[in-house]
């Protein structure tokens, strides 16, 4: 069965075609980065109408580059939730449009559950797994029992850590997005140049639980350090050792869960997940099989949405054209139940 899925939650509006939930035909992303760049930030007005403009050939492309008509498509699926509200209405409500209009079965995906099958679409991974989900809106450790299925086990009781690279790099403005420009300039810095605080959290129910205000506003009042002691200033030791700092606060609680739950393999997803020194630290743990999507997997794509929705028509799930858009799902905790925050139907 080949589905179509439709991503635009946030910047990037994409449209991919994939096959049985595995094999990727094609994959469409059309970044907004250019746009957002100079406010160091997503502006939701920019992004929305950005995704009005570009959804229609996107998706056009992603058809054509798989060399197919709509006719050939078997189902079309579009992310629902999390993320811009303004976004998330223009892909699904192109998608359900499209759906409706040459009577073909629509899925609405969370967004989340497509990170955590991205890994999915290049191997075959079986459950359960621990799963690590890091975004720019998201970290979550959780146990994965099934590609709708996630027992949340510890998330972020602050920011993400996404939201940390990017707020640090916003300060020092070092560029946007912040991810991808930090891991770049922690590769020539010393990651013990500065010494950051882990968040302890250690009582009984934050064990898994994150956290990276603490972490951002060290590494924001390092400046005054560099101001009040005359330290000669270093962006790439500054990167190096904030990079280093929220990495070892992922893996230390993810070890944790290793350890009370016995599982053995990790998956990774989310934006974050294509951070080098993340892959390096969890590479360095050879009892674990940490599986990583590739990295144009790793960030918003719509071939996660499309393998995701595969499953869901594989089961007779159908979502009803009346399916809104939602920007958040309910605070990750653990206990709380997994059918309100995923939306499994
Ligand atoms: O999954 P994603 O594309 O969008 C959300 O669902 O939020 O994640 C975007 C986040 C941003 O915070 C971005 O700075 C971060 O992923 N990111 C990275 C890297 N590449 C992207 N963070 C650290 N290292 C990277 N290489
Ligand atoms: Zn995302």
């Amino acid at each position: 069965m080949k589905v179509l899925g439709i991503e635009s939650s946030c910047d990037e509006t994409a449209c991919a075609i994939v096959e049985d939930g595995k094999r990727i035909i094609s994959n469409v992303v059309a970044t907004q980065i250019p746009f957002h760049q100079i406010y160091k930030g997503v502006v939701p007005e920019i992004a929305s109408r950005k995704h009005a403009e570009w959804i229609l050939p996107v998706v056009r492309q992603a058809l054509s580059e798989a060399k197919m008509t709509l006719s050939e498509v078997d189902a079309i699926a579009a992310t629902n939730r999390p993320g811009l509200m303004g976004s998330l209405l223009v892909g699904l409500t192109f998608g359900k449009t499209l759906a409706w209009s040459c009577n073909k079965p629509f899925l609405a995906v969370n967004h989340m559950l497509g990170h955590m099958y991205a890994a999915h679409l290049e191997n075959d991974i079986s459950y359960p797994y621990l799963g690590l989900l890091v975004s720019g809106g998201h970290s979550i450790i959780a146990k994965v029992n099934g590609f709708d299925d996630l027992e949340i086990l510890g998330t972020t009781i602050d920011d993400s850590v996404g939201e940390a690279f990017d707020k640090v790099a916003k300060y020092y403005d070092l560029g946007y997005p912040g991810g991808v420009i930090i891991d770049g300039l922690a590769k020539k810095g010393d990651s013990h140049a500065y010494s950051f605080p882990v968040p302890k959290l250690d009582k009984g129910d934050h064990r898994y639980d994150v956290s990276f205000s603490g972490l951002k506003t060290a590494v924001i009042h390092q400046s005054q350090m560099f101001l009040n002691k005359g330290f000669e200033p270093s962006v790439e030791n500054l990167a190096a050792s904030f990079q280093e700092t929220a990495c070892r606060t992922l893996v230390g609680r993810l070890m944790r869960a290793v350890e009370d739950t016995g599982l053995k393999t990790v998956v990774a997803g989310g934006g974050v997940a294509a951070n080098s020194r993340l892959r390096a630290m969890l590479a360095e743990h050879t009892d674990l099989n940490c599986i990583f999507p590739p990295l144009k997997l790793c960030g918003d794509n719509g071939a996660m949405i499309a393998g995701v929705a595969y499953h869901f028509l594989k089961r007779g799930d159908r979502s009803g054209w009346n399916t809104t858009a939602c920007a958040r799902i309910p605070q990750f905790k653990r206990g709380l139940a997994n059918l309100e925050a995923f939306g499994r139907r």
